[in-house]
């Protein structure tokens, strides 16, 4: 039996661990990084430095090619999102493009990505659909973003140091994987053979009222078409278009936009994550693009692809690169309007 003595002494000791404990709990979390968030100002004019300033020119994916194409829903959209861009047809404009914000970047070059982008559904129910050839992006956070850039810019003698980024890269091992799943595949040998993801994880609300996170990928009905290092070196800087515009004057290219469906613990906010065994997942399927022709370049370049831009039944992702895109959008078309 313990003494009243003895009994407050322990009252006191684990008084004073519980009230230790809450202030570790409760005190912010100290970052080493005291320096400003990065805007969507400082990433746009970041990408635009890197690309050497071109005027006119997108702060990114900058080189590309306008289309008409046209949706067709499959009946399965309904059991993912009662979005009427997803669940009925519509004429989009879309637009293939090559990532950099250099216009004449090489089509060759295996350190650029491959963009769509679409405007599907009708005036009232428009939703914008930003895809690229990587199911992950290249930073977590902005911040991080920001450095990738700067890592990867040319100094005052418009020289690279190969070792800034490399030193970038041992410190962010997450920002590599972008780099390594297009560094493991052979160079896309045309749009119309490339696999698109839209990266972010997105709330989808389906017919029944019912809310889930997915995943756009966009798979081509063509196959996945490739170069090897020996082909690629056989083809002009230009080629995407010519092969784009040689394949529509046989017909429409296809593509099927499916859902990939979350789980149970999928984290939705890192992106320079993918889901566990995100290939072997249960896609549901949307719908149809058939891509009919090429459209006068003019016809994409007057607005932007709007991220943020969703009609009801697709929610706007909750992490932090996504919350930036719209703004950086909109200060780009600011500038290459000018
Ligand atoms: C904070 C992160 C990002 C920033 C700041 C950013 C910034 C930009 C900017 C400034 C443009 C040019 C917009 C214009 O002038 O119309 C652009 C275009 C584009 N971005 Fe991003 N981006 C980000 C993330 C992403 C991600 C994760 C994807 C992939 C899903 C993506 C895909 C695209 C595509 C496809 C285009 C071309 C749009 C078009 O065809 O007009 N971006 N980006």
């Amino acid at each position: 039996m313990k003494s009243v003595s003895q009994r407050t002494a322990m009252f006191r000791r684990t008084a004073s661990f519980c009230a230790v404990l809450a202030a570790i709990v409760s005190s912010p979390v100290q970052s080493q990084d005291t320096s400003p968030k990065p805007s969507p100002a400082d990433l746009v004019d970041a990408l635009k430095t890197m690309a050497g300033n071109p005027p006119h020119a997108r702060a990114n994916f900058a080189k590309g090619a306008c289309v008409r194409s046209h949706y067709v829903p499959a009946a399965t959209a309904g059991r993912v999102t009662r979005s009427k861009s997803f669940t009925q047809a519509s004429d989009v404009l879309a637009r293939f493009s090559v990532s950099s914000g250099n216009p004449h970047v090489a089509d060759t070059n295996k350190g650029a990505l491959r963009g769509l982008s679409l405007h599907l559904g009708t005036e009232s129910n428009r939703s914008d659909l930003l895809l690229e050839n990587a199911p992950v992006h290249f930073a977590r956070d902005l911040t991080q973003m920001l450095a990738s850039l700067k890592a990867r810019t040319a100094g005052p003698d418009g020289k690279l140091d190969p070792q800034v980024f490399k030193d970038f890269g041992a410190a962010n091992p997450e920002a590599l994987n972008q780099a390594h799943f297009v560094g493991a595949r052979q160079l896309p040998g045309s749009w119309a053979g490339t696999f698109y993801w839209g990266v972010h994880a997105f709330p989808a609300t389906n017919n029944k009222g019912e809310t889930r996170f997915i995943k756009f990928k966009v798979v081509p009905l063509a196959g996945e078409i490739t170069l090897n290092e020996e082909e690629a070196k056989t083809h002009p800087n230009d080629f995407l278009r010519a092969d784009l515009a040689q394949r529509l004057s046989s017909g429409p290219v296809r593509f099927e936009i499916l859902a990939i469906l979350d789980q149970p613990g999928d984290q939705v906010m890192d992106t320079t994550q993918r889901w566990t065994d995100e290939d072997k997942r249960e896609t549901v399927r949307l719908g149809t693009l058939s891509i009919i022709d090429l459209a006068p370049d003019g016809s994409c370049d007057g607005d932007i692809f709007n991220p943020a831009r969703l009609a009801d039944g697709i929610g706007l992702p909750k992490d932090e690169i996504f919350a930036a895109r719209a703004p950086a959008y909109a200060i780009s078309l600011g500038k290459r309007l000018n």
